[in-house]
C-alpha cells in the first residue's frame, strides 16, 4: 500500500467491480491487517480493496454513513473503537455480546452485523502452537481493557480451573470480576498490580497472558516482573513487534514456551475474511504474507 491511511473524507470513490472493505483505528498506520486481507482476497480470487481508515474516537459515529456511501461492504476496528462500534451496529452475534465489543462488522440488507473474532483467533493461534487443555489451566490475565476483557469472557465461559485478572487500575478488574463472576461459579481473582503480588500470582498460574500495550514501544518497561517468570509458566503476550516483545525474549532466554499476538492477528483476520466472503479463508497464503511483512514465522 503506498498510502499509509486514508480518512472518510480522503477516500478514493468506489471502484466499479472491486469490493471494499478495511480498517478503522486512531492510529490506524501501523495496522498489517491489509497485508493479511488483501493477500486472503487474493488467494480467494476476490478482487476487493482494503483501506486503513484513520478515524478519531470521536467521529466514530458520524463516520459510519460515509463508509457506507462509499461502498464499504465491511470493517474491522482496531483501538480505540471496539467498544463503541458494539453500539452502532443493528445486530451483534453471539460472540460480540459476550463480550461487548466488535472487531468486524458486515453490511447486509439487515443493517450493520457486528462480530468479535479476537476470542476465536486467539483460541486458533495456541491450539495451533500448544494445543492447550485450557480447562486444566491456572491462568493470570495481565491487563483488563478490551483484549484482556475479551479473553477473559471467553475464558470464564470455556472454563478454565482458575482465572486471576490484574490491571493497573485495580477497579476495572474488579469490575471486569463481578461482571464475570454472575456466569462462573468461582468468580476471578482480582491481584493487586505490584511486582510481589504479580509474582506470588503467576507462581501459583500455568499460562499467563499479557493484554497492555506495553511492549510495542521501543524502551517500555517489562509489564511483569522477571521473577514472575518461573518455569513451567507458559506466556501469550498478544503484542507483537518485529523484534520480538521484551516480554517474549525474557520469556523465551528462561526457556518458557512463549508466543506473541501474530498468530492471533493472523487467525481473527482469517475468520472475518470468512464473515464477508462466505468462503474458508486461504490461511497458508494469509500467513505467508504476514511472515514477510513481520520478517519472522508466525
Ligand atoms: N494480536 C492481536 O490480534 C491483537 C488484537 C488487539 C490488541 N492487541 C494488543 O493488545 C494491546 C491492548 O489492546 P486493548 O484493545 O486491550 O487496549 P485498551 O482497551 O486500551 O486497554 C489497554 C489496557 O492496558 C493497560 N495499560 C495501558 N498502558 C499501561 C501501562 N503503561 N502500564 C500498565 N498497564 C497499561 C490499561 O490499563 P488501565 O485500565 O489502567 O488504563 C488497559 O487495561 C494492544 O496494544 C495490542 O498490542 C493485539
Amino acid at each position: 500500500m503506498s498510502v499509509p491511511f486514508f480518512t472518510p473524507e480522503t477516500l478514493p470513490p468506489p471502484s466499479p467491480g472491486k469490493k471494499r472493505y478495511g480498517v478503522l483505528g486512531f492510529p490506524v498506520s501501523h495496522s498489517l491487517s491489509p497485508v493479511l486481507q488483501e493477500a486472503g482476497f487474493g488467494a480467494l480470487g476476490i478482487i476487493a480493496e482494503y483501506f486503513r481508515v484513520e478515524i478519531p474516537r470521536e467521529n466514530l459515529a458520524a463516520s459510519i454513513p460515509q463508509l457506507r456511501r462509499n461502498g464499504f461492504l465491511g470493517w474491522n476496528c482496531t483501538l480505540p473503537h471496539k467498544e463503541a462500534m458494539a453500539g452502532l451496529c443493528d445486530i451483534l452475534d453471539a460472540s460480540a455480546r459476550e463480550c461487548g465489543s466488535v472487531n468486524t462488522v458486515r453490511v447486509s440488507p439487515q443493517g450493520l452485523e457486528g462480530f468479535s473474532t479476537d476470542a476465536d483467533g486467539w483460541e486458533d493461534a495456541v491450539a495451533e502452537a500448544w494445543k492447550p487443555d485450557l480447562s486444566a489451566l491456572r491462568i493470570l490475565v495481565l491487563g483488563c481493557g478490551g483484549v484482556g476483557r475479551t479473553l477473559a469472557f471467553r475464558l470464564a465461559r470455556r472454563g478454565c480451573l482458575r482465572l486471576a485478572l490484574a490491571n493497573r487500575t485495580e477497579a476495572k478488574a474488579r469490575q471486569l470480576a463481578g461482571e464475570i463472576g454472575k456466569f462462573r461459579e468461582k468468580p476471578p481473582s482480582v491481584i493487586p498490580w505490584d511486582p510481589d503480588a504479580l509474582t506470588r500470582a503467576a507462581k501459583e498460574s500455568d499460562l499467563l497472558i499479557h493484554a497492555t500495550p506495553l511492549g510495542l514501544s521501543p524502551g517500555d518497561p517489562l509489564p511483569f516482573p522477571e521473577g514472575g517468570l518461573h518455569p513451567g509458566l507458559w506466556v501469550y503476550d498478544t503484542v507483537y513487534h518485529p523484534k520480538g516483545t521484551a516480554l517474549l525474549q525474557q520469556a523465551r532466554s528462561r526457556g518458557l514456551p512463549a508466543l506473541d499476538g501474530l498468530g492471533m492477528l493472523l487467525h481473527q483476520g482469517a475468520r472475518a475474511l470468512t464473515l464477508w466472503t462466505g468462503l474458508a479463508a486461504p490461511v497458508g497464503a494469509m500467513r505467508s504474507a504476514l511472515e514477510q511483512a513481520a520478517g519472522r514465522p508466525v
